[in-house]
């Protein structure tokens, strides 16, 4: 009997036992509140100081430029509507049309308080060019807003260019880098940006903890009002064992970085040459080079509509893989808006199947999916099986793997 073959780290990531262990005292007899005075209170606060510094280290920032957050969610958040409320005026937002919903509902909610958005077109591979930012920084523009890489087809922005030229005309950039956190190298120096989202769960550690990097000297209104807490951006008692694991987590993925991301770029360039050979239906989306590691999304042209049935046959073997992102899986059927946004048609832009490789993925596992993956596909071109008792049905062709 195999165990399953997880292959949806962009969703979320299994938490690393190291990580685990770091938290452990801070779940049982480390309960201190940071803010307190005494011992208890000061372990506490300086096992935050110390997470604090494992993050900053990992983008190249100071400690006091990273303030903890409930999720990369709030982070974006934070970002955005911290942003628009300092500056005192309703502004203008320019982001892209490929954003994660963190991003592109704030924008939403933003309109709502009068705030001119405006998202920038991406071409086929998913690339934000340089010339439309240009066209958009008008003199009212507050921030720009563009995502270090895409959850749904992995392509990377060349946000050092963008974060340029933005700071060129004296406008804040952001970028939501939850996506490439701990698995392409960050530096917030060399990309010059001044406000970074993290999120712990996509880098091997807890969910529920999140960071924003905020350069020194750049102004933001807090969103939670509270005790005070980090730098009273983000009031309430911090969450220490989730705080500690962040920390612990981006430590690891720091040592482990270009080791890891050539181990899994070999992976993924292992899957996408068989995808290829084997398939040759099969297209890739997203930027065929800058793109991340572990990370690959492809469709079948003329089935597109079958790729829910192939997600539920490799799901049945024993493979989680995801359709799109997992954030969008409550619109499944309906067409990909990021696909869309890259010029896909409304049939194409159904059709998207993600596999995203991370840290416990084995070769063995690779070789298994690519033994398991001609049989699911398989199984799509076959009519439906007549109806029959469910457990018939979920034992169906690929149960013999
Ligand atoms: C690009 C991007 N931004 C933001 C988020 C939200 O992060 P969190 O789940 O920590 O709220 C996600 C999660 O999928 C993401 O992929």
């Amino acid at each position: 009997m195999h165990s399953r073959i997880y292959f949806d780290h962009s969703a979320t990531t299994p938490l690393d036992p190291r990580v685990l262990a770091a938290m452990g005292p801070f779940l049982s007899g480390a309960f201190g509140n940071p803010s307190s005075l005494h011992q208890e209170g000061r372990l506490a606060r300086e096992a935050i100081q110390t997470a604090r510094a494992q993050v900053a280290s990992l983008i190249g920032a100071a400690p006091e430029e990273i303030i903890f957050t409930g999720s990369g969610t709030e982070a974006d958040n934070l970002a955005l509507i911290g942003a628009v409320r300092a500056s005192g005026k309703p502004g203008h937002v320019v982001t892209s049309a490929i954003e994660h919903a963190a991003i592109l509902e704030t924008c939403r909610f933003l309109a709502t308080t009068g705030t001119k958005i405006t998202h920038l077109p991406v071409d086929p591979e998913g690339l934000v060019s340089t010339a439309s930012l240009l066209r958009a920084l008008q003199s009212d523009v507050t921030i720009v807003s563009v995502m270090a890489a895409n959850n749904v087809v992995g392509t990377i922005q060349p946000i050092e260019e963008l974060a340029h030229l933005t700071k060129l005309h004296g406008v804040l950039f952001h970028t939501d880098a939850v996506q490439a956190g701990g698995k392409i190298p960050l530096d917030v120096n060399r990309l010059r940006v001044d406000l970074l989202s993290l999120s712990a769960h996509k880098l091997h550690g807890p969910k529920g903890v999140g960071a924003l990097y905020v350069r020194k000297g750049v102004a933001l209104s807090p969103i939670v009002f509270g005790g005070g807490q980090e730098r009273g951006l983000r009031s309430a008692t911090e969450n220490v064992a989730a705080i500690v694991g962040f920390g612990a987590a981006a430590a690891i993925a720091q040592e482990e970085l270009a080791a890891e991301a050539a181990r899994l770029a070999q992976f993924r360039e292992r899957i996408a040459r068989d995808l290829s050979q084997r398939f040759p239906d099969s297209y890739l989306f997203g930027h065929p080079v800058q793109r991340l590691p572990g990370h690959l999304s492809f469709g079948f042209r003329g089935r597109e509509r079958e790729l829910g049935k192939l997600l539920a046959a490799l799901d049945r073997v024993g493979v989680a893989v995801s359709a799109g992102s997992a954030c969008s899986a409550h619109h499944s059927g309906e067409p990909s808006a990021v696909l869309l946004a890259m010029g896909y048609d409304a049939e194409r832009a159904r059709g998207l199947l993600r596999l995203s490789l991370g840290r416990f993925n084995t070769q063995a596992e690779i070789d298994r999916f690519l033994e398991i993956l001609p049989r699911a596909v398989a199984t799509l071109t076959e009519t439906d099986p007549p109806r029959a008792p469910r457990h018939v049905v979920d034992q169906a062709p690929l149960a013999v793997v």
